[in-house]
């Protein structure tokens, strides 16, 4: 195992704190597996990465491994007037997005532009713009680090929910494949905020299709979220939050403009941006962190940022909106301390 020390952690995640871990190995080969968690024994935990793009760590890593995936291949398993392909986890998520489209297989351009790998997609079921990305997985092949046994669950199994799944639950499942299925018809999912206006004008004259899609969707996404690579960012810092049905109409009766989405069950989700901005804390910053001026439920590392500035603004984040609306925010990364 060539295993490397005292690596950087500052570019292999995407909030950029300057942060190192002792022992770092790259798992590039699917066939090393064995090998890896075998090894993987000699230490005291082992830190799964993809991307770092959900994950913020907190302090140095100097008690165990950190194991960035990287390994990559697709295939197509079935072809009709279906394709169900099996992807590789180290995958990235957006190149395999562009990979779907121009072979004519639709159904991810909503998902354009997510930054992360396609291991990390099922964890926090990733989605946006009206498209989950359990609407399109039909299995999850991986691994049970704790025992070495290897797993196969189906969609069901997978307990997909809002930014949620068995695998968010249960870190010691680890994802190495997921298997897709896709349509070789395109239809358009554009009914999310102002998609159908953009779609439309980048596609002029043209009969809408499904680049035309994602390229509204990389447009929105654009204007609204931080490159990481320019300023570093995890995405949506806080789920959105889901309520009782009652609390929410008891809100709405002081908020009216609140924008809120009935779910099932009598829940109301709510937008987090909105009670951020709400409560007066756009722009806010703590040290070299800030909310965002485009988006309020995005924390920005402004240069330089610490762990105790993420820490600080989180905390004042949620007691604020808790003391403002009564609403406990949860936040989405995953921390490392
Ligand atoms: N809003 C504000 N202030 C802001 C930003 C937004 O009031 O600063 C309001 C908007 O006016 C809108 C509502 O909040 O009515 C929702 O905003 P937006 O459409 O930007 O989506 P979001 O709920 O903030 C979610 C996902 C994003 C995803 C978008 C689009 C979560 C936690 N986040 O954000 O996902 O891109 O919808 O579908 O569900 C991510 O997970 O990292 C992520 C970026």
């Amino acid at each position: 195992m060539q295993i490397q020390h005292n690596i950087s952690l500052q570019a292999l995640h995407t909030l950029h704190l300057d942060v190192s871990a002792r022992f770092f190995y790259r798992w590039q080969e699917n066939d090393k597996l064995d090998e890896l968690l075998a090894h993987a024994k000699n230490y005291k935990r082992t830190i799964w990465l993809g991307s770092g793009s959900n994950t913020i760590f907190l302090q140095d890593v100097d008690d165990g491994l950190v194991v960035q995936i990287a390994t990559n291949g697709i295939e197509v398993i079935e072809e009709d007037e279906q394709v169900r392909i099996s992807v590789s986890a180290g995958n990235n998520w957006h190149q395999f997005v562009q990979y779907t489209l121009a072979n004519g297989w639709y159904g991810l351009e909503n998902l354009s532009l997510i930054p992360g790998t396609v291991g990390a997609s099922p964890v926090q079921n990733i989605g946006a713009y009206g498209v989950e990305v359990k609407d399109h997985i039909t299995r999850v092949f991986g691994v049970n680090t704790d025992n070495g046994e290897a797993f196969v669950m189906n969609n069901n199994e997978c307990q997909f929910s809002y930014r949620n799944s068995i695998f968010k639950q249960s870190p010691h499942l680890l994802i190495t494949e997921v298997e897709f299925v896709l349509s070789k018809q395109f239809i358009p999912h554009i009914d999310y905020g102002d998609i159908a206006r953009v779609a439309q004008a980048i596609a002029g004259n043209e009969k809408l299709n499904a680049n035309h899609v994602a390229n509204a969707i990389i447009q929105t996404r654009k204007a609204k979220l931080p490159n990481p690579d320019k300023m570093g960012n995890v995405g949506s810092f806080f789920h959105n939050p889901i309520v009782p049905a009652d609390y929410a109409k008891e809100l709405l009766q002081k908020y009216p403009n609140m924008p809120h989405y009935p779910q099932a069950d009598e829940k109301v989700k709510i937008a987090a941006a909105w009670l951020i901005e709400q409560a007066g804390l756009k722009g806010k910053k703590c040290g070299n962190m800030a909310v965002h001026q485009q988006q309020a439920l995005v924390l920005v590392n402004t240069g330089g940022a610490i762990a105790q500035d993420v820490i600080d603004l989180k905390s004042l984040i949620q007691s604020t909106v808790l003391e403002r609306f009564g609403i406990e925010l949860i936040c989405e990364p995953r921390f490392i301390t």
